[in-house]
Order: C-alpha cells, then structure tokens, then sequence
C-alpha cells in the first residue's frame, strides 16, 4: 500500500488533519431515529455520543469517510427501491451488506422494515468497526445479522463469503465500488454478480464517490480510484455483464449533496458527486 496520508497517521495515531472534521451541529432525521429508537440515546446526547463512535471508529482506521462523519449519513433509504428491499428482507431473502463497516444501513433497514435479520449479513475485511458498533449500537446479544470478517475476494473452501455464492437477493454496497479503480471494480462487480442468485430480480444497489465527468482519482492512500459519472457506470454493468453471461437493468442518480447533510461543498475536488446506483438481473 503507498504510504500516503492515512498511512501517516495511522503511524502517528493522530487524531487530527483535513478528514478528522469536528461534529456536526444537526443530523439528518433518520441517523436520529436509529440512534433515539435502536440505541435508546436520549436527544440532546445523540450528537456527543456520535462523535464518541467516530473516534472508536476512527481509531481502527482513519477513513475520511468515518473523519468527516459520512458514516452516519444514511443512504440505503434514499434508493428508488427501498420498499422493495425492505419487503424481501421482512419475507425471510437473503440479504448482503459489502464492506458495511460500522452496518448502520443494515441497522436502520431492521429498525424500519420490523425484520429479525435473521437471512441478512455484514461483510467487511475490518473486523475493528463490527465490534466498535455492536458496542455502540449495543446489539451483540441481540442482534441476528451474521457478520463476516472476510475479504471480499476470498475464495476457496475457507471463505465464508464463498459460502454465500449463488444464494443472495439484494447485495447493498454503500461507499464501497469507488475504492478500487476501474478494473477493481469490475471485478468487484463481477463478484456481486456471483454471489446474487441466478435468475432475474435479483438486486445490487449503493452509491459511490462519483464525479461529473468520469475519471481517475489519486485516494488519500495514494492508490487509483475510478470516479464514474452515470455513463460509465452503465458502461461498466454492460462489460461485466458480457464477461459473466448476464444482463442486468441498470439505474442511477448523480447527486451533488456528498455531505452528511446533503452539503454540496467538498474538500478536495468541487466536482465530486454521489452516483446512487441499482442494478437488477434481468
Ligand atoms: C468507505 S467505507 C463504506 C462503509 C459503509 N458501507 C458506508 O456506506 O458508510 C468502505 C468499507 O469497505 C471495506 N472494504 C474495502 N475493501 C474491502 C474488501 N476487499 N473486502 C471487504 N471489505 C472491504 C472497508 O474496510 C470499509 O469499511
């Protein structure tokens, strides 16, 4: 990995620099919700205990995206078909969360659809953020989502993602394909494509650090991120679709508000957006 800025403060075990901003003064109504109801914090607390959990989160490793709070900016809700989704999960289908890290998405759908969790799992390679929030959202007695600390791409007869292969409904993928750059993702796709069952209506769905006009970025660990506007996406679902013999329906919305409370500002690159994004086996 390049030793860029993260790797710095890792190092250093800073908790300071341009992503570790102070707390918000106001959060959006349903990041309240799940912390009010699925947590039991009272309202004037909720923003002193947010920040409390971004430190815990911070500490396992300094995202920008868990500096500048973007963690508790909600957004499987925001998808055109939510309803759906909360519909299959309460029926019992499978449910996948890639690279859900602290797995507020995944809590707010339970809190909100009234389904056990019993068919739905987490995956993230850092194990740190699943324990730091089942302490923060104070569920791991409870709570009946199957966690998995894995790699994505591991693959064999170890892999505990592997396991899923070919079994899941609806893969969410929050903040997470814009991690690699263009050819990453399409593998990353790739395997969504091969752990979503096959046959027609199965979903993937999320959203990515996107730009305007689509175009390599250099991330804050000096690795290569592909920002994608809405064409190249579609462009991307139609190759892994060829390269896997399947076609998929793709939808997106290129969004200007990048911040926790729909801010348009952003720090580094003002043509920064966020591409919800919804692919469906057809
Ligand atoms: C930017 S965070 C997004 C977290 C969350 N989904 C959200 O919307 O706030 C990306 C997450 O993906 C995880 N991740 C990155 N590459 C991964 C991989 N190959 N396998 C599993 N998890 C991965 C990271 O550990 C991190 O928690």
């Amino acid at each position: 990995m390049a030793d860029g800025i993260i790797q710095t403060i890792i190092k250093s075990g800073q908790r300071a620099g341009k992503y570790y901003e102070p707390p918000p003064s106001t959060v959006p109504p349903e990041t309240r919700r799940l912390f009010e109801e699925y947590v039991g914090i009272a309202p004037d607390q909720v923003i002193p205990y947010l920040a409390e959990f971004r430190d815990a989160l911070w500490d396992v490793y300094p995202w920008p995206c868990v500096g500048q709070f973007k963690f508790v900016s909600l957004t499987l809700h925001q998808q055109p078909s939510y309803a759906r989704v909360k519909d299959i999960v309460r029926a019992g289908g499978r449910y996948l969360d890639v690279g859900c890290a602290a797995g507020q998405d995944l809590r707010y759908l339970l809190l909100d659809s009234g389904a056990s969790g019993a068919n739905t799992f987490g995956l993230d390679k850092m194990g740190g953020y699943i324990d730091a929030a089942y302490r923060y959202f104070g569920d791991r007695d409870t709570l009946q989502t199957t966690f998995l600390v894995d790699d994505l791409f591991h693959a064999g007869p170890d892999s505990a993602v592997d396991a899923l292969r070919g079994t899941v409904d609806v893969v969410h993928a929050g903040m997470f394909l814009h991690v690699w750059d263009l050819a990453g993702q399409h593998r990353a796709c790739a395997r969504l494509v091969e752990l979503l069952a096959p046959r027609p209506g199965v979903l993937a769905l999320g959203n990515s650090v996107a730009r305007r006009t689509a175009g390599d970025h250099v991330s804050p660990e000096g690795t290569t991120m592909y920002k994608h506007d809405a064409d190249s996406f579609r462009r991307m679902w139609d190759d892994v679709g060829r390269q896997t013999g399947t076609r998929w329906a793709v939808r997106t919305r290129n969004s200007d508000a990048v911040g926790l409370n729909g801010e348009t500002a952003h720090w580094e690159d003002p043509t920064t957006t966020r591409l919800f994004w919804e692919v469906e086996r057809l």
